[in-house]
């Protein structure tokens, strides 16, 4: 396909809504993991202004080690069951924090950072990484961002992990 996306909606259902097939086409036919992480990674943050981070972090034995991202340098590793990735890997769930300053054990590696959602990645009943997005406004994601980035962990999850 082509490298430009047609997001052309103003509201988040759609966005998400026009953004699905774009990314299976994005990376469909490519077998390179971070070539494919990385794209999906851009692409959300053309769709989501509101994001002022987003990437993932891969799985390591017990540790999440930060993958392909945009946005500010961030911390590099996160044990399972630590700060809102390393809760969303070990309960295999996906946590949406309104703000931050009330989720205990929150990871600040962007200390303007105020609201947060983790999507756990899971092949055959594993986690195999987590989609982390945050924003510098207070409660940016909610169940509509719920309902449009579970499709996209799915389509995640059949990369090659
Ligand atoms: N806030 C995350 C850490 C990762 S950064 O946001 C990029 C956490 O609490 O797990």
């Amino acid at each position: 396909m082509s490298e430009a996306l047609a997001i052309t909606q103003t509201d988040k259902a759609s966005r998400y809504r026009e953004l699905l097939p774009q990314l299976a086409s994005l990376v469909d036919g490519e077998p390179d993991l971070i070539a494919n992480l990385a794209n999906i990674v851009a692409a959300l943050r053309e769709c989501l202004p509101i994001a002022s981070w987003i990437g993932f972090y891969i799985r390591r034995g017990d540790e999440l080690v930060l993958g392909p991202f945009q946005g500010k340098v961030a911390c590099v590793r996160i044990a399972f069951g630590r700060g809102v990735c390393g809760t969303a890997a070990a309960e295999q769930r996906m946590v949406i924090v309104a703000d931050v300053e009330q989720f205990p054990g929150h990871i600040a590696c962007d200390a303007g950072s105020r609201s947060e959602i983790v999507v756990p990645i899971v092949v055959a009943g594993r986690v195999v990484a987590v989609l982390d997005l945050d924003s510098y406004e207070l409660a940016a994601f909610d169940d509509v961002d719920a309902q449009g980035l579970a499709p996209i962990a799915e389509l995640a999850s059949k990369l090659a992990w």
